[in-house]
């Protein structure tokens, strides 16, 4: 055994023992002669002392003194020492292991390393594609550490609670056929069949539905899925899903073992967190009326109203041409913000216009007494409003505005207003410190439309995909012509402004699900290419059945309090795609595309 102990794991009551231990070389100071370091293994760190005074009593042996000279960063040491309560005054409460130090006698090199590109500490602010260069590296940081640990537990927390809940964990294939998840393929060409490709999975949606078929039941997967997508904080182009399906289910069944399964999770893997229980239920209308979000935010308030009507009072132009060409006026208070003076105000409007608005309206109430009383000093407006006080007093009554608060407005063709609204409350929420960061609002979402009009296309695409059931008593308004107005039984998981999960009680029927493709737009022939295998499926007696796919990486890192899911991904992509470590996509030799039949043009 090359240790007897691990560094971290050392407290008092280990005092006045003997230990071996191994680690990396951390901070090191030398104190006249005796020196002091920072020993470190994935427990934790250690202080250890090198002190080469005889009458010190620690046993070092000269060589080992003049070795200890030596180390530096990083390097990989073993060290037998004596364990021993630090002197009074010395302890550091900082430290797990503050009380005490270990007093080397014997030190020996196992590995000695270069001097490390950036220092490893949590509060080294290297640069991110630095540490992405040198993701092994980077990933020694205890703070890197804390994240591979939490992912490892939630992880080890599902598959317990699943496995007692009768679920069967299933591996599906990677390589695969294009399974539509809104996003494009990554493909693989087939060296056996030339011309021919894989997709990889955006998700096994279709193979756990044809599980289903097959009487699995319960089935679930940590599961990897690819998209080739733009990327974000919050996405990757691979990504891991807990993804899950059941049969003979209804959308109650699926969401209240989400909410067991997350509930218990969080308060066994980070029970400092604040959870609000049980998780409200709001519907996709719901959502978008009241935070103008489908994924609000709901540790703060900020809710919104529709002010279309009262804004068709005034003169203001803006107001006039949203409201004839079909769109709303929709706003919210800012509490406290009628303080605001000319500029801030300015740079709120900026903000919006960043978003992609037109502009922003604002009521300053300035006046101390009730809003409904006060003149036209004390109420200030954006200018083009030029609307009387007994006007700004109504439209405070309606959107719950008090003395010192500030109400802010935008109008738009609603699924656009709702875009820049829920930004402007997000942001405002920000400046105002609104939300809690140890809070974890979660909350389901439910009854999201079925299809959504895609401007750029010109044609109806799935909300979620096209698997998802039509809400009880709305198939038949698939023959009609306000195909938008179709709700589904599609649902997510958000929490503090992200979508967790997503899901849906799916169909298994043929007719429907063909009847589903057709109003997609997808030809008979690419209908019979892709989905064959499910459709057939579904006329072997395919159950009811439905599922939900909680995403890992941003469930940790809302766990890990970051907010980038790069830092709970060991090793992950950059912004562009690129794997700084490895330095992929990369070019491959000429022979290697001559097997697959590939000619790369410009
Ligand atoms: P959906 O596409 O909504 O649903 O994905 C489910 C969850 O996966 C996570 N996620 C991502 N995480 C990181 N990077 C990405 N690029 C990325 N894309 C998605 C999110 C999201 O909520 N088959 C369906 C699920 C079902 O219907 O059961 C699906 O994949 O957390």
């Amino acid at each position: 055994m090359l240790r007897s102990a691990n560094c971290g794991d050392l407290r008092l009551s280990d005092a006045d023992s003997e230990v071996t231990l191994a680690g990396w070389v951390g901070r090191r100071r030398d104190h006249g002669g005796i020196i002091f370091l920072d020993l470190r293994d994935r427990s934790g760190v250690v202080q250890v002392v090198f002190n080469p005074d005889p009458l010190a009593g620690s046993g070092l042996s000269p060589e080992s003194a003049h070795t200890a000279e030596e180390l530096r960063q990083e390097w990989v040491v073993q060290v037998k020492g004596h364990v021993r309560q630090r002197p009074a005054g010395s302890e550091n409460p900082a430290m797990g292991t503050g009380d005490i130090e270990v007093m080397a006698s014997d030190v020996a090199v196992l590995n000695r390393s270069l001097t490390p590109p950036f220092y490893i500490a949590d509060d080294a602010g290297a640069d991110e594609s630095l540490r992405l260069r040198y993701r092994y590296l980077d990933l020694r940081r205890p703070a890197m550490q804390q994240n591979l640990i939490l992912r490892h537990r939630v992880v080890k927390y599902i598959r317990d609670f699943l496995d007692a809940q009768g679920f069967l964990e299933i591996e599906t294939p990677i390589l695969i056929k294009s399974t539509p998840e809104g996003a494009r393929d990554f493909l693989v060409p087939s060296r056996l069949q030339p011309g021919s490709f894989y997709a990889l999975p955006q998700s096994p949606q279709q193979l756990k539905q044809l599980l289903m078929v097959s009487g699995v039941e319960r089935y679930f997967q940590i599961a990897r899925c690819f998209r080739d997508e733009d990327m974000r904080a919050d996405r990757q182009p691979e990504f891991t899903q807990l993804d899950l399906e059941m049969s003979f289910v209804d959308q109650e069944d699926v969401l209240s073992l989400t909410e067991e399964l997350y509930t218990g999770m969080i308060e066994t893997v980070a029970p400092d967190k604040k959870l609000r229980k049980p998780f409200p239920r709001l519907t996709h209308a719901e959502a978008m009326a009241r935070y103008a979000s489908d994924k609000p935010d709901l540790r703060f308030g900020l809710e919104m109203t529709d002010v279309t009507a009262m804004a068709s009072e005034t003169e203001f132009r803006v107001f006039h041409s949203v409201i004839d060409s079909g769109g709303c006026i929709k706003g919210f208070v800012a509490p406290g913000l009628a303080a605001y003076t000319t500029s801030q105000v300015r740079e709120l409007d900026a903000f919006a216009r960043e978003a992609g608005a037109g502009g922003l309206a604002h009521i300053r109430y300035r006046g101390t007494g009730p809003v409904a009383e006060q003149n036209e000093e004390e109420v200030l407006q954006s200018s083009g409003l030029r609307m009387p006080a007994e006007w700004h007093g109504r439209l405070a009554a309606k959107m719950g505005a008090g003395p010192g608060d500030m109400v802010l407005l935008m109008a738009g063709p609603s699924h656009r207003a709702n875009v820049w609204l829920n930004a402007m409350r997000n942001h405002i929420a920000e400046l105002l410190e609104l939300a809690d960061p140890n809070e974890l609002a979660f909350a389901f979402v439910t009854d999201f439309p079925l299809f959504e009009w895609n401007e750029d296309a010109n044609r109806w695409d799935s909300s979620h995909h096209p698997f998802t059931s039509p809400a009880d008593g709305e198939e038949g308004l698939l023959d009609g012509d306000d195909l938008g107005a179709i709700r589904s039984k599609a649902y997510d998981l958000v929490c503090n402004g992200s979508e967790l999960a997503s899901g849906s009680i799916r169909i298994h029927q043929r007719e429907l699900q063909e009847k589903i493709f057709s109003i997609l737009g997808y030809s008979r022939e690419d209908v019979g290419e892709r989905f064959r295998q499910i459709l057939e499926a579904f006329e072997y007696g395919a159950p009811p059945h439905g599922g939900i796919a909680p995403g890992i990486d941003r469930l940790v890192a809302i766990l890990a309090g970051t907010s980038s899911i790069r830092d709970v991904i060991a090793f992950p992509k950059t912004q562009s795609g690129t794997d700084l470590l490895f330095n992929s996509p990369a070019e491959v030799a000429p022979s290697q595309l001559r097997e697959l039949s590939i000619r790369v043009t410009d």
